[in-house]
């Protein structure tokens, strides 16, 4: 065969290739246009032409190229343009879309937020601070005696190897924080997780939330602070809610306070929540104690200020009705999905 014929041969073999495939079509490339195609040896053969048929030569070579490249671009487009329609034939894009399964609020999240929109409304800010702390702003700063109970490795967890960091237990440390890094006017509200080392059953959790608030300022009365206490009671638990406020004892407050509110499950009728006393406990209150305050870098001959600290987990199961606090935090999507809330 001469490389006249050779040449002729490869441009029918061109015209009549069919690949039908993404495969097939790249071994076309290869074959014909690649780095080592099969026209180029062809074209080395040129000088061996007789001069007369050079011209033809060169003209059939460039045709051979042209042909192969051409055929491959308009292969190339048919099967993209197949491999589109394929997909365009299922899909409809005015098919509604995949439902999304939506969450839903935590009832401890729920139960927080309101806490914290009640007392944003007047003029309580966030903070937010670190569960790991160390001894002095969970403890010492609060005016907890070194013999306290509350120190006790049975109640606190202490970090490994560590008798100064743990995990707090109370969330009384961001005012420690706050104080010593603001100067008063202060008020703010804390929410967040605390820590203890207590047995897990239905009615305690080795972790919970509180909310804790203090607000510092010059003349700052126990008015304030019942006044305070009375306004959340009514927005939380409903207008006509009545507060009580019984004398307790608190390291960080003197005087300090234990306050319940009006049962809102019964109306103060006595049921199974408020024990039949027509009350139940809400928090702990009272006046910052000027130990405190000095231990902060705060004058108590020029400040005075109140306190209080709430349990989040035990509103939120007395207004759902949830009788186990291990519920909460199983995070059961059965139990998680009833709950509904605009916050
Ligand atoms: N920190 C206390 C607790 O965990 C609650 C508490 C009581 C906080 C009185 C306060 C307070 O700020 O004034 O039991």
């Amino acid at each position: 065969m001469t490389v006249f014929e050779n040449l002729q041969q490869i441009i029918q073999d061109i015209e009549a290739a069919q690949p039908q495939d993404v495969e097939a079509l790249e071994q076309f490339r290869i074959k014909y246009l690649g780095s080592k195609n099969i026209i180029k040896p062809l074209s080395k053969g040129f000088r061996d032409v007789p001069n007369e048929q050079k011209k033809e030569f060169g003209q059939l070579l460039n045709k051979a190229k042209q042909d192969a490249e051409q055929k491959f671009q308009g292969l190339k487009d048919n099967l993209e343009t197949a491999a589109d329609e394929a997909v365009g034939d299922d899909l409809d894009l005015t098919a509604p879309a995949e439902p999304i399964a939506l969450g839903s609020r935590h009832p401890v999240s729920i139960t927080m937020n309101r806490i914290i929109d009640i007392f944003s409304r007047i003029g309580f800010a966030v903070a937010e601070e670190r569960e790991i702390e160390d001894d002095w702003h969970n403890f010492t700063a609060m005016n907890t005696p070194e013999d306290h109970p509350a120190r006790d490795m049975q109640d606190t967890y202490y970090l490994k190897n560590s008798t100064s960091m743990l995990l707090r237990t109370h969330t009384s440390s961001v005012q420690a924080r706050t104080m010593t890094t603001q100067q008063p006017p202060i008020r703010i509200i804390a929410p967040g997780r605390v820590y203890r080392n207590e047995t897990i059953s239905a009615r305690s959790h080795c972790q919970f939330h509180q909310v804790e608030g203090l607000y510092i300022d010059k003349d700052v009365s126990f008015a304030d602070l019942k006044q305070t206490l009375l306004y959340f009671a009514e927005e939380m638990y409903g207008v006509g809610t009545k507060i009580r406020l019984r004398p307790s004892y608190f390291p960080f407050t003197e005087p300090s306070a234990e306050m319940d509110v009006s049962c809102f499950i019964c109306d103060s009728k006595g049921c199974n929540v408020c024990k039949y006393t027509g009350w139940v406990e809400i928090l702990g209150c009272g006046m910052v104690d000027p130990k405190v305050l000095e231990n902060c870098g705060i004058d108590p001959e020029i400040y005075s200020g109140f306190a209080f600290g709430m349990g989040v987990e035990r509103q939120a199961m007395m207004q759902y009705g949830i009788n186990d606090i291990r519920l909460l935090f199983e995070n059961d999507v059965r139990f998680l999905q009833q709950f509904q809330s605009a916050l």
